[in-house]
């Protein structure tokens, strides 16, 4: 659950859409699922398997496991995936938060279409503000972690989590009762193979890399925590079916609305923003739905943000040895992410190249490096592999396992970035 918890976020709710929306629909579609069962399945086990052999985060596992620190960069491209991610997702938090505020206060009643799209670059121009509003959730990831408090938000994401999934599904049969529907429900489930193009495959395998939180190491530490029994097959499966699940419905929600009120489904990064207050007015209890979604979105957002920070402040914990305590490497990389998003909102750009670098780039190269380091590395240097971790699985699955990584998951990895590079 925790796991899932911190897969599903704004990946789910906020970028699938829009990027989906920008890259043909039901094309997307089809390219991410197939992304999700070739890359989401090895590699989400692969990293709990890293973390529940060798007991460690990201930083020490590779030493652990290796026995020498030649796969040590892992480690530093996986902290460095954390802070540039977390200074755009935090500017998108923020917008969540403003969304939340400005719900409670009953801002978008009455607001038509073109209002909603007018308000939503009114409130993004305005610096200041999107700054606090992204400092807000920085601040209260950093006191979830000094406070050690996991274990509340745990519980609480244990039961306001499938409230956000029951809320969805109300919402997509509000919005499928809609007229014109139909031509949304078209564009996100047709599959005009013709649309397919290298870079919609590239976007498909980082939203899906992004999406899952894979490739940068911060479901090592997840497996690290896991009881010695646990299936890890089984639970990589859950988390996959759930974070899946989340993206369709977003998308079942958005596209049918999109067409129906007349957006844009293209519109890109403010997608969603615009669209769900329309959505919330042809509700029935407008005011309660919007404040009661908005909400779960800025928890969904939260709980995401906590193993992301996370991901960091082990690292810098470690790294110094002890000389920096568990309260100061929070706040020495919550003052470093405070920069980076105030960054991302002066200069729109670093945005969206922050956010293109670590999906297309960053993270599938994390992937292939652990992908090689568990296929090849291991087993040729006479270590033990890392499938002892888990001792439910079959001998079968083990072989399989096994030539997914080696073979198949690098050769894609490669084909997809020559490809997208225009080399083949
Ligand atoms: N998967 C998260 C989402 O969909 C975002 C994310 C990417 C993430 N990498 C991560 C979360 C690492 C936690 C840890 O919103």
């Amino acid at each position: 659950m925790a796991a899932a918890g911190s897969a599903v976020g704004l990946g789910n709710i906020w970028k699938f859409p829009y990027i989906a929306g920008e890259n043909g629909g039901g094309a997307f579609l089809i390219v991410y699922l197939l992304c999700v069962l070739l890359f989401g399945m090895p590699l989400l086990m692969t990293e709990f398997l890293i973390g529940k052999k060798s007991g460690r985060s990201a930083y020490g596992a590779f030493r652990e496991l290796g026995g020498d620190n030649r796969w040590q960069w892992l480690s530093w491209l996986s902290m460095l995936t954390a802070f540039l991610i977390m200074g755009f997702y935090f500017v998108v938090t923020g917008w969540c938060f403003n969304y939340l505020y400005e719900a409670l206060l009953n801002t978008f009643h009455g607001m038509s279409v073109a209002d909603l799209t007018a308000h939503f670059k009114q409130i993004s121009a305005n610096k200041p503000r999107m700054i606090a509003f992204g400092i807000l959730p920085i601040i209260l990831t950093a006191s979830v972690l000094i406070f050690d408090v996991n274990k509340g938000i745990e519980r609480l994401s244990k039961i306001l989590m499938p409230l956000l999934l029951i809320m969805m599904f109300l919402m997509a049969g509000r919005v499928l009762m809609l007229d014109g529907s139909n031509v949304g429900m078209q564009f996100f489930f047709e599959m005009d193979f013709s649309k397919i193009t290298p870079s919609v495959i590239m976007e498909a395998m980082g939203q899906c890399f992004f999406s899952l939180s894979i490739g940068m190491g911060a479901l090592i530490t997840y497996g690290a925590y896991m009881p010695n029994g646990q299936n890890v097959t089984a639970t990589s499966i859950q988390v996959i079916v759930l974070d899946t699940l989340v993206a369709i419905l977003a998308g079942i929600i958005i596209f049918p609305a999109v067409f129906a009120f007349g957006f844009d489904p293209a519109e890109g990064p403010e997608l969603v923003f615009v669209v769900l207050p329309a959505i919330f007015e042809k509700m029935s209890f407008t005011w309660l739905s919007a404040v009661l979604f908005f909400g779960l979105l800025c928890i969904a957002a939260i709980t995401s943000t906590i193993s992301l920070m996370e991901v960091a402040v082990a690292f810098v914990c470690e790294a110094s040895h002890g000389k920096l305590d568990r309260k100061r490497s929070v706040l020495i990389v919550a003052s470093l992410t405070v920069i980076l998003t105030i960054g991302c909102v002066f200069v729109p750009p670093m945005f969206d190249f922050n956010d293109n670098l670590t999906s297309c780039i960053m993270m599938p190269l994390g992937a292939l490096g652990m992908a090689l380091f568990v296929g090849w590395y291991l087993p040729r240097n006479g270590k033990e592999g890392v499938l002892s971790a888990d001792k439910g699985i079959k001998h079968w699955a083990k072989k399989a396992y096994i030539q997914v990584l080696r073979w198949l998951v690098p050769a894609a990895i490669l084909i997809i970035f020559l490809n997208s590079l225009g080399i083949i």
